[in-house]
């Protein structure tokens, strides 16, 4: 376990990389960790697209505004927040429960909860199901505690970009644990990096993209500041 702890502790966002090998059981490992995040009715709402090839690296990396961290990595990983995924996810775990054995009234409890999921999730047309389901809720919270789900297309994405930054994070802590370095970016052309990897803005948002690779040996890396633990945190 303190393992763990010294690849949090340890990891920065380093700027510059040197090239190195990361076979394919290494990247096996590093995505393994990602998908093992928790994420939200365990939706798992993301694709993570591992560019590694050196061409289509090069041109990810000019869509990252040609930033050093992005020039320098060995392989790019394009987190997408992918709300179009929601039923074959759904579908899959189905399959899953009934290969696994599951007793009939916990899959027919899955499928229940799956449908309600799947009407609070629906923005509907021009958002217009949103709106009513919106109109209800507030309705609903004058006079009992409920959660608020997402209900407009802005706020399913908010959603699924929490689960999407969640696997990020454990990305880079298992690169870390591994011997390799990485970089969080969000600078980067949205509209440009979406066509060239082919996503929909209907159903994909990149939340991320991670630069992996070697820290260069003459990169040094400045202090790390962190905000005082009384001024991040509250102890009720
Ligand atoms: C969401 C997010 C976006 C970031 N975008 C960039 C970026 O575009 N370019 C960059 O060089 N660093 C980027 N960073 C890295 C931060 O600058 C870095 O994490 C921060 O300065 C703290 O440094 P440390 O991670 O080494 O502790 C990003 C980090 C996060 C979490």
């Amino acid at each position: 376990m303190n393992g763990i702890l010294d690849a949090i502790l340890q990891r920065r966002a380093v700027k510059v990389f040197d090239p190195v090998e990361i076979s394919a059981k290494l990247r096996g490992q590093i995505l393994n960790a990602a998908r093992h995040a928790p994420s939200s009715f365990n939706a798992q709402p993301y694709r993570l697209y591992w560019v590694g090839s050196a061409a289509k690296k090069a041109a990810v990396a000019k869509l990252c505004l040609g930033q050093r961290p992005a020039e320098t990595a060995t392989v790019l990983v394009v987190a997408v927040a992918d709300i179009g995924s929601l039923a074959a996810t759904t579908q899959g775990q189905l399959e899953w429960m009934r290969g696994a054995n599951f007793s009939d009234e916990k899959i027919r409890d899955y499928e229940r909860t799956a449908k309600i999921g799947r009407i609070l999730f629906m923005p509907g047309p021009f958002g217009i199901f949103g709106a009513v389901k919106r109109a209800a809720f507030w309705l609903l919270n004058l006079w009992m505690t409920i959660g608020m789900p997402p209900l407009s297309r802005q706020e399913i994405f908010k959603w699924a970009t929490k689960s999407t930054s969640l696997a990020c994070q454990n990305l880079m802590i298992a690169a870390e644990a591994l011997g390799i370095n990485t970089c969080p970016m969000e600078g980067f052309d949205g509209r440009r990096l979406s066509q060239y990897l082919g996503l929909s803005p209907r159903y994909h948002e990149i939340v991320m993209v991670i630069a992996i690779g070697k820290k260069a040996d003459a990169y040094v890396e400045p202090p790390q500041w962190r905000r005082p633990l009384q001024a991040t945190v509250t102890v009720l």
